[in-house]
């Protein structure tokens, strides 16, 4: 197939470059596709577009305090994580379990991604045991038997179901093999041949096509003595990553990306410097309609940057950036983060290709007047 022609052209009040010294009186938007990394090109509008008026219809931006979920799993240790949001690609949930898992799991649907961001335990896998504390992302491949087992009371944990495999970003970008994570640092577990000694009968249950089929056992099903090959699950931190940072320019979300699927896309940011070298430089992301991608952005510690203080989109906090509508920073956020050294907060971002639909735990937390924080 012929291939696409690619123009260039540049009209009227301009910025010599994006995200530096953006002409006076205008604010600049990211119109592009492919979440900034494909074709775009730079406006210069005389108002931010998030400052509307009213919105009519079901497009806009929401966003929920997930410490107001009501976990299933808190109080009943046979239920499940709650879902929030989902669409064929991705799922994502909240888990607060307080007490061992009384069976074990085992997804048929979706490789799982937990990141915690409260609580202590082990996840007791085929492969072995790995501990999870603050700020793990713990990964488990579709179909691996494994038990979760709190040993902390407050826990809070988001789990990323993704429908094909999880994985690493390509090594081989420009940014070569030890960023933003050394291989080094990736913990994949010992084989431990659990056998807790219980007289009776020990229940696998498989979620296949989101229902639960029972097998049950006379011994421990994680009686594994040893692995070898290319599939287990594993464990990192977030502060085994080391970033991409600029010290004169913005640097745009896909270089955060952690873990990709078809589909998704887990990026995490974590406290760096600002743009301290070039006064010009923007140092809060611009404003865009993310075309191509719905984005979650998850505050695990700090302020969102691109809110202004006043927001309280803080901890806890989960934002949804729905494809079509604009979104980007309080107009507040440009003259407060110059005043400002570091960027401190700490997010998980999950960007979808396929439009997310929100589930009933999302709509029961839901910060009804989100759409409006823009503007005030
Ligand atoms: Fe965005």
């Amino acid at each position: 197939m012929p291939r696409r022609e690619i123009l260039t052209f540049s009209k009227g009040l301009v910025a010599k470059q994006a995200r530096v010294d953006v002409p006076e009186g205008t604010w600049e938007e990211e119109f592009g596709r492919e979440g900034l990394v494909g074709h775009e090109t730079m406006l210069y509008r005389t108002h931010p577009p998030t400052e509307w008026l009213r919105i009519e219809g079901p497009l806009r931006p929401r966003a929920a305090d997930c410490y107001q979920v009501r976990a299933d799993d808190e109080a009943d240790p046979r239920q499940d994580a709650s879902r929030l949001l989902f669409n064929q690609d991705v799922a994502v949930s909240i888990s607060r379990r307080q007490k061992p898992m009384p069976y074990y799991a085992r997804n048929a649907d979706a490789d799982e991604v937990y990141f915690v961001h409260r609580g202590e335990g082990v996840f007791e896998t085929e492969f072995g045991p790995l501990n999870y504390k603050l700020g793990d992302y713990i990964v488990l491949p579709r179909g691996t038997t494994y038990r979760v087992c709190p040993s902390s009371r407050d826990q809070f944990l988001m789990l990323i179901e993704t429908r094909a495999e999880v994985g690493f970003p390509d090594p081989t970008m420009v940014l070569g093999n030890h960023m933003p994570i050394d291989r080094g640092l990736i913990e994949v577990p010992e084989p431990q041949a659990f056998d807790p000694g219980v007289k009776g009968e020990y229940e696998v249950r498989i979620k296949s096509e989101g229902e639960y089929t029972s097998v049950f056992y006379p011994f421990c099903p994680l009686d594994v003595v040893g692995w070898q090959g290319t599939l287990t699950a594993f464990k990192f931190n977030v502060e085994d990553l080391r970033q991409v940072h600029s010290h004169r320019i913005h640097v745009p979300v896909p270089a955060y990306c952690t873990l990709v699927a078809e589909g998704v896309a887990i990026c995490t940011f974590t406290p760096i410097p600002f743009q301290l070298e070039d006064p010009k430089a923007q140092r809060v992301p611009g404003y865009h309609r993310n075309v191509d991608y719905d984005e979650l952005v998850f505050t695990h510690a700090g302020i969102l940057m691109s809110r202004s203080r006043e927001s309280g989109i803080g901890t806890g906090k989960l934002t949804w950036s729905p494809q079509g509508i604009d979104h980007g920073p309080h107009r507040k956020a440009f003259e407060q983060s110059m005043q400002m050294e570091r960027m401190e907060a700490t997010i998980v971002m999950v960007e979808t290709s396929r439009r997310l639909r929100a589930d009933r735990s999302f709509e029961e937390a839901e910060l009804k007047d989100y759409a409006y924080s823009f503007t005030k």
